[in-house]
């Protein structure tokens, strides 16, 4: 998979999917030479311009050669000061104010497997499934060492990439910009694809032209955020869901992050991702290292599904662990819509039997069962069962729950704390905060300095106190505001900046100790909804409460968002009244049901208060998706229409079994229309020689409840060839009433 070619002196990092190459020029410089589909061996039928550039320096030892200059090569660690005038990778300062190092090529390594990044969730894999190349570039002056890792998956289209910087010299040197990847394409072709959004509203997909100049997405927040998704893809502008190049970009970090494109002054493409420079500054003495958290890259020639596949393959088989890897997730009921803060024994006991009733097979017990906590003014921090609310402690609800056979999960929000709270009382010191300027609020709570061992070890023990128990198999860990005043208290002045990077450390540390002594409990991690949908946090916690929007039609564009970079099992997506209480809307029953199936299903909504014919409907739906729920976990997932194009009225998805014989396809309208137009459904990923059997059809419902009495349902028995299903597709016929859902089920006929 790796290999390099002595005479000429480059890298091939190959697999069946791709093809990477870098060259050592001139014994010193690593240049990019390509990224796409896989090659037989670069030999370099395109040779690098060699054109003699105004205005583009030339390094000191090569003054005569004017063709010569790091300002037009593609490197694949890019600095400063020596003429490359696009964004950096890296930047130092060291101890005389000076920001000008030189760093050049010493030696690479090729190791079995995938060596694990120290404090940092990574892709992990076994000996035989992938190798890694280390190339180390030294400074000329011997300050510094940079080592570039790229481990290639065997089978997979996906590639990764991180930097270990090490002072190798006697001062200090400061780290102002530590990016994880510098990557140059040779043209500017290229739509830029993002996930932007909000609380509650986030991963909408933007696709724009990629622009002259650089572009930015990131974060500042101390968090990956709801606002912008630390997600990046590269189209060419022919590209679509099922065809055409595309390279896709998926930082594995939680914190602040920048995504940068820059279309220079020649037209090639400049990538650099990495942790927010705006954000971030490190200290590095003498023989100390820092790691760069880890970019995973995929290439596909299959379109958008075939990047996001690449993505989901990766993160299914090499991010995520524990018990729940690779099993089912149990469909839930959590009582914060049900509820809020206002419950007792009594209340979560009804919901419990009623779940049961239905089929459901967890409830979790939401925010305000410790300390004094009725609203959200008090209490974080105080990891102490509230009595009054629940008499017979926590015991007693995880007991009457186990009881009525259902698992039993908890809330969280370990990284906060309330300033009327024990904690607080005990240790006024432990939030982040400057001393001279008053500490912002958000949501009335203060953020803990998890850089600091004594925090992380509070957290650590306050969490395990109640998971020892062993009546807790579930928890949900939720994090409600972002960082400010982002400083320690007692921390060196040099070292100030580091605190949001530390943090981010901190919360690694913690989650390990925690996931790893509780390898039975299964945790999902929040942040407000999907504000920190990560790929690192899904290192530690399998699945993610995609967002606090909890409407049907939301959350087709939320979820179809966020399956660009992440698979269905992560996304917890459960069934809300109507009106919904985010948006007000009102949508059919089956429409919330289908939508919530497409992920971790459950349901977020006083289930007692249900009338017995939604009672008798949702335990269809609840055994429906048990069902199906492998095939949707455990498969492959399609987007077939987005609702980030066309009418943006449409939302398709695909499911295929891992053993490839059952398909679960969904459709979903938003608002009906007039002259309704005649639409096709077009599979895909089919085996086009074999023939699939529609074995089960649901048509739409609308509000009142009854079907519209959508034509396809004639289709139910018939059998058709892959191809006829991918090429000629299936209609859905006249839709009346707005919010529609539909779902087919096919069965492959052996
Ligand atoms: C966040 C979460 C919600 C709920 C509340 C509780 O907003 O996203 O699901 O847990 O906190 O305060």
């Amino acid at each position: 998979m790796i290999t390099f070619d002595e005479k000429n002196q480059v890298f091939h990092l190959k697999n069946d999917r791709y093809s990477y190459c870098f060259q050592i020029e001139r014994g010193k410089y690593l240049l990019h030479r390509y990224f796409g589909r896989p090659l037989h061996e670069f030999r370099g039928s395109a040779e690098r311009p060699a054109l003699d550039r105004s205005f583009s320096p030339q390094p000191g030892a090569y003054e005569n050669e004017r063709t010569f200059s790091l300002d037009v090569v593609p490197q694949e660690l890019s600095t400063n000061g020596h003429g490359d005038f696009r964004i950096p990778s890296l930047e130092v300062v060291l101890e005389d104010g000076t920001t000008v190092i030189e760093l050049g090529y010493e030696g690479y390594e090729v190791k079995k497997g995938k060596p694990a990044l120290e404090g940092l969730p990574a892709l992990y894999a076994k000996d035989d499934e992938a190798e890694t190349l280390e190339v180390t570039l030294a400074d000329t002056k011997g300050r510094m060492k940079a080592i570039l890792s790229y481990t290639v998956f065997a089978g997979d289209g996906v590639l990764t990439r991180s930097v270990r910087f090490v002072n190798t010299g006697k001062e200090a040197i400061r780290l102002e910009n530590a990016s994880s990847l510098s990557l140059d394409f040779p043209d500017h072709d290229f739509d830029r694809l993002s996930l932007y959004g909000g609380h509650a509203a986030e991963r909408s997909l933007e696709r724009i032209r990629l622009m002259r100049g650089v572009q930015v997405t990131g974060s500042t927040r101390g968090a990956s955020s709801h606002q912008q998704s630390p997600f990046l893809a590269l189209a060419r502008p022919e590209t679509g869901e099922l065809s055409g190049d595309v390279y896709g970009f998926s930082f594995i970090y939680s914190g602040s992050f920048r995504m940068a494109t820059e279309v220079e002054q020649f037209g090639t493409t400049r990538v650099v991702i990495g942790l927010n420079p705006d954000d971030f500054a490190w200290t590095l003495k003498p023989s100390e290292s820092f790691q760069t958290p880890e970019v995973v890259l995929a290439y596909a020639h299959d379109g958008l599904n075939g990047m996001s596949q690449a993505f989901h393959k990766a993160y299914r088989n090499h991010l995520l662990r524990g018990k729940y890897q690779h099993s089912v997730r149990p469909i839930l009921v959590n009582n914060w819509e049900a509820t809020y803060f206002d419950f007792d024994d009594e209340k979560l006991d009804n919901l419990a039997a009623c779940a049961a009733d239905l089929g459901i097979e967890l409830m979790v017990l939401d925010d305000g069962w410790f300390g004094h906590r009725s609203d959200d003014n008090s209490s974080l921090g105080d990891w102490k069962v509230n009595r009054e609310k629940l008499k017979g402690g926590l015991e007693g609800v995880a007991e009457s729950t186990h009881k009525r056979g259902l698992k039993f999960g908890l809330w969280f929000e370990p990284e906060m704390i309330s300033v009327d709270s024990d904690l607080y009382r005990a240790h006024p010191d432990w939030p982040l905060h400057v001393s001279d300027y008053p500490t912002s609020f958000g949501r009335h709570q203060l953020v803990l300095d998890l850089s600091r061992k004594d925090v992380q070890d509070y957290i650590v023990k306050s969490v395990s106190d109640i998971l020892a128990s062993g009546a807790i198999d579930y928890v949900k860990w939720d994090f409600n505001r972002h960082l400010t005043e982002a400083f320690s208290e007692g921390r060196a002045p040099e070292h100030q900046r580091e605190t949001k990077h530390r943090f981010i450390l901190g919360l690694y540390s913690v989650l390990e100790r925690i996931t790893q002594s509780f390898p039975d409990v299964l945790f999902e991690s929040c942040s407000g909804g999907g504000g920190r949908f990560d790929a690192a946090m899904l290192y530690y916690m399998p699945q993610t409460w995609t967002s606090d929007d909890t409407d049907a039609i939301c959350r087709l564009s939320i979820q179809t968002g966020t399956s660009y970079a992440f698979p269905p099992i992560t996304m917890g997506a459960h069934v809300s009244v109507t009106p919904n209480h985010q948006v007000g809307r009102m949508t059919p029953m089956q429409t919330r049901a289908f939508a919530a199936m497409m992920g971790c299903y459950g349901y977020e909504m006083d289930i007692t208060r249900m009338s017995d014919a939604e009672k008798q409907q949702v335990k269809e739906h609840i055994a429906l998706y048990k069902r199906l729920r492998p095939t949707i976990q455990l498969g492959t997932y399609t987007r077939l229409l987005t609702p980030f194009a066309g009418t943006k009225n449409e939302t398709a998805w695909m499911f295929t079994s891992e053993d490839e014989k059952e398909v679960a396809l969904f459709y979903f309208k938003a608002l009906s229309e007039p002259a309704t137009p005649i639409r096709r459904l077009r599979l895909a990923g089919l085996d086009p020689d074999a023939q699939y059997k529609v074995v089960e059809y649901y048509p739409a419902q609308s509000l009142a409840h009854d079907s519209d009495g959508a034509g396809s349902s004639k289709l139910v028995g018939q059998v058709f060839y892959g191809d006829e299903l991918m090429q000629e597709g299936i209609n859905i016929e006249k839709i009346s009433s707005d919010f529609t859902a539909y779902l087919w089920v096919l069965e492959k006929v052996e």
